[in-house]
């Protein structure tokens, strides 16, 4: 399932018929991920990080009746009281719990009642005149949305315990990479973009940014070397952390990423298995790391004689193409993303080994920016200078300079419809129930020929 190349979507009935497409693939997703488990599991709180399953499926359907169905359609709600109870900004995540939310059943209901009117909606609009229905951006955004809750949904199964509910297949294999890092050429670049129709408020508008000569990994950082950090004690080094890393590090007792475990028991000796999903297996060495805070990055980083990239020289790193000087769509070119550029859409559950995607490979030789994991990165969450907000403050700007780090890139469990490399995520720097994971860089040097 791809996103419609607006471009070439002239005819309403095209482009209509290529966003049904997209709502009933993310409908499919949620439907999955919900019916994987029974009424209890979906009723319950597997972490105090994640809502219940069955709050954010009731979210998902009251945040498309409010655009699609009240505000694009100009319908009558369908049942108003219970909007408060599915605002994210009323009840934090630990507290949804205890609401009185519809049960499954009830919710079944109510998204499918929504949906039926969306799409009565989607029939009738001509998806251009208002800002907000040019090229279907209102139907895009709940598209986006709910794939986005469907990675939430994701991750709240890798904190449940039990048996395993959710199959996929192994991702591809992997390769000896050509080099292992790359120089990117200093100077301006096209960060942003005003023309990609479904780039959401944060990622516009176009801007030239200037970036200095520097070196980027091409391929992130896998399990096997991230192991070395922990065989090296990095963990218990303080000169590799940051006084919040150390602090937090300390507070939380982290000893290695998320859902490791020690073969045999004990924190030392044995060997490192890894659970996924309810499967516990040995852990893959050369797969990016998955299930790292930003503060482990950041650690990692110096432990190596490395750092983070900034935002700004991840994106110049997916999309420059020093030969026309421009920024392309996607780190490979204008394509859509299809199984051989990407590891996305929760096609397989877990990152894809280092190498599996040559095609996916940005001009400037860097793998596996899409996909797999997201790619912490040193820079906070700002707006880009003319950033206006559109179509509503909650989404991106209330976020705006808070205790956030931005991430990159999309994991495996993203849907190529909610991830671009103009696409920007943030979260807390001490998050990790996340399929977070990250790559390295250095400055260059005058002697680098930058
Ligand atoms: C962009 C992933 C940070 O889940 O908090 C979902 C996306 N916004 N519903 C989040 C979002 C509103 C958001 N992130
Ligand atoms: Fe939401």
């Amino acid at each position: 399932m791809t996103v419609p190349d607006l471009e070439t979507s002239h005819s309403p009935e095209v482009l209509r018929s290529r966003v049904a497409e997209l709502l009933a693939a993310s409908r499919a997703r949620s439907t999955r991920l919900t019916e994987a488990v029974d009424e209890a599991d979906l009723v319950a709180q597997h972490s105090p990080l994640m809502s219940p399953l069955v709050w954010d499926l009731a979210h998902i359907g009251s945040q498309e009746e409010l655009w699609l169905v009240r505000d694009v359609g100009g319908r009558e709600p369908l049942r108003p009281e219970i909007d408060g109870l599915y605002d994210a900004f009323q009840h934090s995540r630990a507290s949804r719990v205890e609401l009185p939310l519809l049960t499954p059943s009830q919710t079944r209901t109510y998204v499918a009642e929504v949906r039926a009117k969306a799409l009565d909606v989607l029939s009738s609009s001509p998806l251009s005149g208002r800002r907000l229905e040019e090229h279907g951006f209102a139907f895009g955004m709940i598209v986006q949305h709910e794939q986005q809750h469907d990675e939430t949904m994701l991750a709240t199964h890798q904190l449940r315990t039990g048996a395993p509910v959710l199959q996929a297949v192994a991702p591809p294999a992997g390769r000896a990479l050509p080099r292992r890092e790359v120089l990117v050429p200093g100077g301006g670049f096209t960060m942003g973009t005003d023309t990609e129709p479904w780039a959401l408020d944060n990622e516009r508008p176009a801007h030239t940014t200037h970036v200095d000569a520097f070196w980027i990994d091409t391929a992130p950082v896998t399990n096997g070397a991230y192991a070395e950090f922990v065989a090296a004690g990095g963990y218990d080094d303080r000169r590799w952390w940051s006084d919040a890393g150390w602090r937090h590090r300390t507070e939380a007792g982290l000893t290695a990423p998320q859902f490791w475990e020690r073969d045999g028991g004990g924190s030392t000796g044995g060997t490192w298995h890894r659970s996924r999903f309810g499967h516990v297996e040995p852990l893959m060495l050369d797969e990016p790391v998955v299930h790292v805070c930003a503060h482990e990055a950041d650690a990692y980083a110096r432990w190596a004689g490395k750092r983070l990239p900034t935002e700004q020289e991840w994106e110049k790193a997916a999309r420059f193409d020093p030969a026309s000087g421009r920024s392309r769509r996607y780190p490979w070119g204008e394509e859509e993303p299809t199984p051989a550029h990407a590891n996305l859409g929760q096609r397989h559950l877990q990152p894809a080994p280092v190498g599996a995607y040559p095609l996916g490979a940005s001009a400037l030789g860097v793998e596996q920016l899409m996909g797999d994991v997201w790619e912490w990165t040193s820079s906070g969450w700002h707006p880009y200078p003319g950033f206006e907000v559109f179509p509503y403050p909650e989404y991106s700007q209330v976020f705006f300079g808070g205790d956030y780090r931005v991430l990159r890139g999309g994991s495996f469990g993203t849907d190529p419809s909610a991830v671009r490399a103009t696409f920007r995520n943030w979260d807390h720097p001490i998050r990790r129930q996340i399929f977070s994971g990250f790559r390295l860089a250095r400055d260059a040097s005058p002697a680098d020929g930058a």
